[in-house]
């Protein structure tokens, strides 16, 4: 009976238990771009959480291009290690085709729910080809399955905070 007890005591906690997934609504300004994207505004390095918030990184780089944006005109382009996809989402503005990769799942998620933000019919910045996709760096399954969609693959590798 007592063991029994002991047993009734236990409780088991998976990994979801330690996952924050309360975004908030955030806007990023760079140069005449505004951006607003659901973002944490602190992370978990556990279970590699970092790419639920935006880093120093990317407001860097998102800086660098709104005030060079002809290097992206007509581009394609693949940026690494989105997170939020802060970075990829503004290139979407000039670029011809964005593709947003990460290899975390639950990173995944939130990439996925600002692109839809971002290719709603109601923004008016909205870009036609903005997608996403899972990409381990180094994973040569995934590698192939990207080059397959776009077979005329990518004028730009972007990664900020890598
Ligand atoms: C420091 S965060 C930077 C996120 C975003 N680029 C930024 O600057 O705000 C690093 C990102 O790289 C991703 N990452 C880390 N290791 C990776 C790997 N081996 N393959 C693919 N993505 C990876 C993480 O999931 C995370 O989104």
């Amino acid at each position: 009976m007592e063991r029994k007890e002991e047993e009734e005591e236990i409780i088991c906690l998976n990994e979801s238990f330690f996952i924050n997934d309360n975004y908030q609504l955030t806007e990023f300004t760079f140069g005449s771009q505004v951006i607003q994207l659901f973002c944490l505004h602190s992370a978990s390095t556990d279970f590699d959480l970092t790419g639920q918030l935006v880093w120093p990184g990317a407001m860097l780089l998102n800086e660098y291009l709104s005030k060079n944006t002809e290097m992206l005109r007509g581009c394609s382009v693949i940026e690494l290690g989105s997170g939020v996809g802060i970075t990829g989402i503004l290139c979407s503005r000039f670029c011809q085709n964005v593709v947003l990769t990460d290899h975390n799942d639950e990173v995944i998620k939130i990439l996925k729910k600002n692109i839809e933000l971002h290719v709603s019919p109601e923004n008016p910045n909205s870009c036609a080809g903005l997608g996403a996709e899972k990409l381990e760096w180094g994973n040569s399954d995934q590698i192939n399955q990207i080059i397959q969609e776009y077979p005329g693959g990518f004028d730009l590798v972007l990664g900020a905070d890598i």
